[in-house]
Parts: structure tokens; C-alpha cells; sequence
């Protein structure tokens, strides 16, 4: 049996930008978002506090913060890696933050540059200051379905650094399959793994759709009561430290399945459709949703 209702986690302006070649002007970035509050999405993941260095195209962070409209009722969370980071995404308004962590230790060290115990003991900084300020972490554990330098991962390793992050008091943690090169199967596998130690409703499931298995892996992880589920407008996504990751799951084409499946979301797919059409004529760009293609040429 299905949840009755669906909660999407629109990571489109953060995940689905920050692997773009050229800057996006920060006013594009901003009206991206207000449509997408517009649309009806509970959670849109804003942008990152991450180093510019590292990541140039998530640079004008407090200005995109600062600028979208604060809907009622939606949550803006925002990329935080380290402490410096956290203390800007509060100085610039933050209500909700996300920790990033890996359930392999060479994409952390190549994502964020430490081990993953380290990345632990970053993270434990944040979520200690984040109680004391009234601020909700979400945990992301990238690589739960292969990572792009050491292939597979186990399902109990998963298990354990997700585990790590729900005690440390993330209220929710996105399972990623960073490059995309899970199948049904291995999601039941992993997911079976993590359920052993965290609630159902405290997860949620982040598919990169590289080989095209990001629809069945959210359906399978759907059937064994996963409610949160991340995507992004247009399938737009990428993670410039896994070389060859595609985009995420398009958010269209979520929203289509979940309501074929009578389950409630809460999102006007026509309006969800054009922040898509929006976003992609930014970035000169086709959709790769393929409700948007269908319906474009109806
Ligand atoms: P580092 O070089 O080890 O950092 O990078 P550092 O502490 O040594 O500092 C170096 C410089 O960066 C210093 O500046 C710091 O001030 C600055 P300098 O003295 O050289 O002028 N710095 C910062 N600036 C702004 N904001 C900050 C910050 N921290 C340090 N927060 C660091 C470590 C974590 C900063 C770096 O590795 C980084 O920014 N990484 C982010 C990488 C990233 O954004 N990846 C993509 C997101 S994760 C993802 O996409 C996966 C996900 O979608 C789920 C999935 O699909 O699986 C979430
Ligand atoms: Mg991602």
C-alpha cells in the first residue's frame, strides 16, 4: 500500500544549477524559485553556502536567499557543509539547513574535502547550533547506490552513516543515488538495510536519473513507504564532483505518476510545467522531463 499523501523536495535551483558551465543571473534564480512556491512545491532547496571556490555557480547564495519570496507554508532549506557556512545561511535568513554527508569515503573527501568522520564531526558543530537556534537540519547520505570512485557500497554502510545522522537530530535524510546507477532492486536492498535503523517517515529518496532508473527506483522505495521524495523542474541536476552524474528525477514527471497513483502532492503540474519551460529557455536548454515533452507537442 502506497502513503496517501507525498511530500516533494524540489532541489531544481540547487542541485539542478550548480553543475551549470555558465553563471545564471541571480534574478533568473530567484523568479525559478517564486514560480515554484507558485506551483504549489512544500520545499524548495534554495542554493548552497558552499565555497565559491569550489562550487562558482552557487556564489550569489545571500542574494538568492534574500530576494524569493517567502511563501507561507514553504520550507527554503540551503546547502551547509561546515560551520562558516551554516552561520551564513542563518545571517542570510535561513530557517532550514541541509548537512551533506557520503556513505564513501572518496566522494567525501573529494566533495568536501575530509573523511567521513570528520564530515561527522562537522555536522554534529551544526546541528548543536542549529537546536540552539531554532533551525531544522535535513541530512543528505550521497552514494547510497554506487559511487563514481569506489563503485559499489554496502547497504550496512548506508545503514550506519545514516543511522549517525538521524541520531545527531537530522529530522529527515535523503537517501542519493548520486550518479544514478541504481536499480529497483538495489534500492530495496539499501533501503531494507536503512530501515533497520531509522523510521520510515524519516527518510526520503534522492534519484539521479543517469541511467534512466530514477522513476522506478522512487516507485520502489514508494512501495516500501518512503513519503519524501526529492526532484528537480525539467531534470535538470548534477553534482560536479561525481564526473558524468545526469540530472535528478523531473519533478514533472513525479507529479504525473503520484497523481496517475491517486496520492497527494499538492502541486499544480501546469505551473509546475512552466517555471520548467522557464528555466530551460534560461539555460538554452531542452527538458529533460518527459511529461513536459509530451505535453509541449500536444
Ligand atoms: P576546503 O578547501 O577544505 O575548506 O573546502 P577550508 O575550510 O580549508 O577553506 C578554504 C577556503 O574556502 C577559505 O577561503 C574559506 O574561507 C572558504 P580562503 O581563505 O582560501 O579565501 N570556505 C568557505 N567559503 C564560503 N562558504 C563556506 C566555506 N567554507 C570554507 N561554507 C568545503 C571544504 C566544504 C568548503 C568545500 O569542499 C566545499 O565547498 N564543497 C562543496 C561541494 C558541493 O557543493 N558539492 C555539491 C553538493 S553535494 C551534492 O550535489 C549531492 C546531493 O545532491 C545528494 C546526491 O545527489 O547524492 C546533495
Ligand atoms: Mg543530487
Amino acid at each position: 500500500t502506497f502513503p496517501k499523501q507525498v511530500k516533494i523536495v524540489e532541489v531544481g535551483p540547487r542541485d539542478g544549477l550548480q553543475n551549470e558551465k555558465n553563471i545564471v543571473p541571480t534574478p533568473v534564480k530567484i523568479k525559478l524559485i517564486d514560480m515554484l512556491s507558485e506551483a504549489g512545491l512544500p520545499v524548495v532547496e534554495a542554493t548552497s553556502f558552499v565555497s565559491p571556490k569550489w562550487v562558482p555557480q552557487m556564489a550569489d547564495h545571500a542574494e538568492v536567499l534574500k530576494g524569493i519570496q517567502k511563501f507561507p507554508g514553504v520550507n527554503y532549506p540551503v546547502l551547509t557543509p561546515n560551520f562558516k557556512g551554516f552561520q551564513a545561511a542563518v545571517a542570510a535568513g535561513a530557517k532550514e539547513v541541509a548537512i551533506f554527508g557520503a556513505a564513501s569515503e572518496l566522494f567525501t573527501k573529494k566533495n568536501i574535502n575530509c573523511s567521513i568522520d570528520e564530515s561527522l564531526q562537522r555536522f554534529d558543530e551544526i546541528l548543536k547550533a542549529a537546536r540552539a537556534a531554532g533551525i531544522s537540519v535535513r541530512g543528505y547520505v550521497s552514494c547510497v547506490l554506487g559511487c563514481p570512485y569506489e563503485g559499489k557500497i554496502s547497504p550496512a554502510k548506508v545503514a550506519e552513516v545514516t543511522k549517525k545522522l538521524y541520531s545527531m537530530g537530522c529530522y529527515e535524510i535523503s537517501l542519493g543515488d548520486t550518479i544514478g546507477v541504481g536499480t529497483p532492486g538495489a534500492m530495496k536492498d539499501m533501503l531494507s538495510a536503512v530501515l533497520q535503523e531509522v523510521p520510515v517517515t524519516a527518510l526520503a529518496v534522492h534519484c539521479h536519473d543517469t541511467y534512466g532508473q530514477a522513476l522506478a527506483n522512487t516507485l520502489t522505495a514508494l512501495q516500501m513507504g518512503v513519503s519524501v521524495m526529492d526532484s528537480s523542474v525539467a531534470g535538470l541536476g548534477g553534482c560536479p564532483y561525481a564526473q558524468g552524474a545526469s540530472g535528478n528525477l523531473a519533478t514533472e514527471d513525479l507529479v504525473y505518476m503520484l497523481a496517475g497513483l491517486g496520492i497527494h502532492t499538492g502541486v499544480n503540474l501546469q505551473k509546475l510545467l512552466e517555471a520548467g519551460a522557464f528555466i530551460c529557455q534560461a539555460l538554452n536548454r531542452r527538458t529533460n522531463s518527459k511529461v513536459a515533452q509530451a505535453t509541449c507537442k500536444l
